[in-house]
């Protein structure tokens, strides 16, 4: 059958950015209410519940899918907005839902809605599964166009963001009509723990007096009590009084659902109800949580009492007799979940009960494990940072890692460490037209181990962050425009053969002393001074070490007329590292004020580094000098930043221990550290001596 096209919608989804970053937030009262494929960017209230439900372009799906409305044919006169339209998502294995700026470790009502109504003109209802975060949460099947599904679960949110999943299992293309989050109180199903959830199979308001749903506003949760009503079989009954939850209740009931029940029909003695389990793919039998409500409506005479027991498949389910208190909410639940092949719930009343049992609401939910644990957040940020960076598209949506190795991000390699978040180990970008400079983002990626960014277009210096990188053992940058050096740390590990680092192109790398070309000896010399001013009292260090040509330099610094000035004595195998045989070295402390002095009170700004800014400034020699001082707003701390001097110091001076050097940074001393090339960043000078 040939699908026709003027039921098939694109969406016009570009509006602007503030405008939907303001409805990705939840609103006043915390929900987020998104009307699936609704085209334009206004949303709409709905007339029932007064919410306000937004469309779903932009950032909740990342753009992906496409907006349909369902055939003209599915649409009867009181059918409710929400289901008129849909987004599908005919590309990808799993498209997903971001519901973001939520509270971790609330417990939310997630809510998703479904009516096929042959919105793509190919009379073929999908199936298809849904997940929430990386656990599975439910299997979508669409019997009939009409069919208006609704799958609902209560979970603890562990992050402030929770993805909904929809997955496609190669039964057609998933859709979804509706998609709402609801938060509840910590305390209100007692059942959801961070370990399980509860997939809703029913919710029912027995004997209501109107053949209609209650939900928000009723329902200051906006849970949906759908209306059982048969005449038939059992005896309605109301009260118009006001009814209550107990104190602590852990359901909190509204007193619309509260105040209708049923009773059997004709004075019998019985209530029954019963339901199957549901197999899932992920669990052939589920375990059941059944909770009920019960109220007495009616003010008995002292003569008269209510009195019953509740059986499951004909044994005593609660050892105690229940007698519901007038106009007082009672729940009676489970609170271990119940596993058998049939589930068959009696209520009757005791031998000396003068009337029948009574019930007003029943929830009954199956339990879904929730112990896959989302990619650790460090490691989300940083590749969701990098994703949008470099514009990556494929299968880059939901958790990085998983669930299962099936799931993970193209590109990626995950480790699972048993009962910790899983971690992005191995990054292999090659050959992904990658344009711009470097991500600073690759050093989030804490215990990454293989970067490949080879055969892009990436242009810049090597972020000097990376050398932070403890794990890395493969870093991989052929194949780019990068200019600047090579990160000092990084060198450090390329020299003791833990990282193997594959470049070219790099200008002034020196990445060991036989391939620093004597022309760059020659004509560059970095310096580099380094100052930590650590918050209140000022700690001022910067590690110096001249090294310059034994021809004709030797002099410059040896005239310079500075008090503090000291020689070290040896340079050992440092030596051959950076110059030929005739290295010299000196050391020399500088106070707080010499450096003012030198940097002209910290007056011109060369470049901001990942510890703070970088300024320029003259020795009395004018020889320039590039000082880099720790900023308190650093996002890189104090202690990074010595560790970083430390190692400096303790490959350029073979003289200066660990436990030396530490001294020095406590008496707050200042020595400065000269090294040929240009340091990471780009942000130092490169001198310049005839
Ligand atoms: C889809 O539904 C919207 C809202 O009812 C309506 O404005 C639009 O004209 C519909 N499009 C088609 C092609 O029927
Ligand atoms: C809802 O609003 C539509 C128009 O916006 C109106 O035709 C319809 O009668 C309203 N329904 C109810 C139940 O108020
Ligand atoms: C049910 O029992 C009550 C009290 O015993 C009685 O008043 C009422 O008539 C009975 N109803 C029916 C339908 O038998
Ligand atoms: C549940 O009830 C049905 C119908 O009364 C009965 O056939 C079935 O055996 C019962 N199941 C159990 C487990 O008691
Ligand atoms: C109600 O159920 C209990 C437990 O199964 C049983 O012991 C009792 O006899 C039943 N009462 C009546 C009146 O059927
Ligand atoms: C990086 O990726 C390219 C292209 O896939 C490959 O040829 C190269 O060997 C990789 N580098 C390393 C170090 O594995
Ligand atoms: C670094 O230099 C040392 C000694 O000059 C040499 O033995 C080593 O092979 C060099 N390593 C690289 C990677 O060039």
């Amino acid at each position: 059958m040939a699908a026709t096209p003027w039921l098939l919608l694109l969406c016009l989804a570009a509006a602007g950015g503030g405008v939907l970053q303001a409805r990705a937030q939840p609103d006043s009262k915390g929900f987020i209410s998104i009307d699936c494929g609704l085209q334009g960017d206004t949303g709409r209230t709905d007339n029932v519940t007064k919410l306000a439900y937004v469309p779903d372009n932009g950032e909740y799906t990342d753009d992906a899918g496409t907006c349909h409305n369902i055939s003209a044919v599915y649409i009867t006169p009181f059918m409710h907005r929400s289901w008129y339209n849909v987004r599908s998502f005919a590309a990808g294995a799993r498209n997903c839902y971001t519901l973001r700026s939520l509270v971790p470790g609330l417990k939310y009502l997630v809510r998703a809605s479904f009516m096929y109504g042959n919105y793509d003109g190919l009379n073929r209802p999908p199936g298809f599964d849904l997940h929430v975060g990386v656990n599975y949460w439910h299997p979508v099947k669409i019997s009939r166009p009409d069919e208006a599904k609704y799958v609902e679960v209560i979970v603890v949110v562990p992050d402030d963001f929770v993805q909904i999943c929809l997955i496609n299992t190669g039964a057609g293309t998933p859709f979804i009509s509706g998609l709402s989050l609801r938060p509840l109180k910590k305390t209100m199903y007692p059942q959801v723990t961070t370990a399980q959830g509860l997939v809703l199979l029913n919710r029912f308001n027995f004997g209501p007096t109107k053949n209609e749903l209650i939900r928000y506003p009723d329902d200051q949760y906006d849970r949906l009590w759908f209306p059982w009503v048969n005449p038939v079989l059992w005896t309605e009954m109301s009260t118009t009084r006001k009814v209550q939850n107990m104190a602590n209740d852990f359901f909190e009931v509204p007193p619309a659902v509260l105040q209708t029940a049923i009773t059997p029909w004709n004075n019998g003695s019985q209530i029954q109800f019963s339901w199957d389990p549901q197999p899932q793919p992920n669990d052939p039998s589920p375990a059941y949580f059944a909770i009920m409500h019960f109220t007495e409506l009616q003010l008995l005479p002292s003569n008269a009492m209510r009195e019953f027991y509740i059986n499951l498949n004909g044994e005593l389910w609660h050892r105690d007799a229940v007698t519901p208190e007038y106009l007082y909410s009672r729940p009676s639940f489970n609170t271990f979940a119940a596993r058998k092949s049939q589930y068959n719930i009696t209520i009757n009343a005791t031998a000396r009960s003068t009337l029948p049992p009574i019930i007003n609401a029943l929830e009954v939910f199956s339990v879904l494990p929730t112990t896959n644990l989302g990619t650790d957040v460090g490691d989300v940020s940083a590749i969701m940072e990098i994703r949008a960076k470099y514009q990556v598209r494929t299968n880059w949506i939901g958790d990085p890692c998983g669930p299962g190795t099936v799931m993970v991000w193209d590109s990626l390699t995950c480790s699972y460490p048993i009962a910790s978040p899983p971690r992005i180990t191995r990054v292999d970008l090659s050959s992904r037209s990658l344009n711009g400079g470097i991500s600073i983002s690759f050093a989030n990626l804490k215990v990454v181990q293989y970067l490949n960014l080879s055969n892009n277009n990436l242009v810049g210096a090597v972020p000097d962050a990376l050398s932070g990188l403890t794990s890395l053992t493969v870093l991989d940058l052929s194949g780019n425009q990068i200019s600047g050096s090579i990160p000092y740390g990084l060198l450090i590990k390329v020299h003791d053969g833990s990282l193997d680092l594959r470049y070219d192109n790099i200008q002034d790398l020196c990445t060991n002393g036989s391939s620093c070309q004597p022309v760059k000896r020659k004509s560059k010399l970095a310096m580099y001074i380094a100052i930590p001013a650590v918050v209140m009292v000022m700690i001022i260090v910067a590690g110096v070490i001249f090294c310059f040509m034994r021809r004709g330099r030797k002099g410059s610094m040896n005239n310079s007329a500075n008090p503090r000035r000291e020689l070290m004595t040896s340079y050992a195998s440092g030596t051959d590292v950076y110059m030929d045989n005739s290295l010299q070295l000196e050391n020399r402390r500088f106070t707080y004020e010499d450096l003012q002095v030198i940097t002209n009170n910290f007056q011109k700004v060369l470049g901001q580094g990942g510890f703070g800014k970088v300024y320029n400034g003259f020795l009395e020699d004018a020889t320039q000098v590039a000082v880099k001082l720790l900023s308190h707003s650093s996002i890189q701390g104090v202690n990074e930043f010595l560790a970083e001097m430390e190692s400096t110091w303790h490959l350029s001076m073979s003289t200066c221990q660990k436990e030396p050097c530490k001294n020095i940074l406590k008496e707050q001393n200042i020595m400065v550290d000269v090294y040929p090339g240009n340091r990471g960043s780009g942000s130092h000078l490169n001198l310049r001596k005839d």
